[in-house]
């Protein structure tokens, strides 16, 4: 199947899964990514850069296809900032945005190849 979402993100099928607060861990990102759609992880119930990165390491683990890192931002009580630093270390394939103002993410990813 061939729309603008797969080619895009680099996927089978035009399906995202949603970013899920205490559920989008790498098992479901990588089941999701495995089966053809875009798995995703969610930043906000990770907490900490250090679990955001270990988590986004353990998706390339399971999988090798393209994933999403969600930022729920109304969560993250403005302190969003550096787990946005660690998805961009680690170049994670896409990010996804809710629950506030994109810009700033926006901003900061221009050119990350995001
Ligand atoms: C338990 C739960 C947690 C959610 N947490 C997030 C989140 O952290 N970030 C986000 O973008 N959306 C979150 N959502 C919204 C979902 O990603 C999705 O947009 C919503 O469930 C509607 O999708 P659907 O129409 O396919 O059911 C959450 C939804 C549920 C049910």
């Amino acid at each position: 199947m061939k729309t603008r979402i797969t080619e895009i993100f680099g996927i089978q099928y035009p399906i995202v899964q949603g970013g899920l607060a205490y559920l989008a861990y790498a098992e479901l990102a990588s089941a999701v990514s495995n089966a053809g759609g875009l798995g995703q992880i969610t930043a906000a119930t990770l907490g900490t850069p250090e679990k955001l990165r270990e988590e986004i390491r353990r998706v390339r683990a399971m999988t090798d296809k393209p994933f999403g890192v969600n930022f729920a931002i109304a969560r993250h009580d403005g302190k969003y900032k550096d787990l946005l630093e660690v998805a961009i270390e680690e170049k994670v394939p896409a990010i996804s945005i809710t629950g506030g103002n994109p810009q700033p993410v926006f901003e900061r990813i221009k050119g990350e190849n995001i």
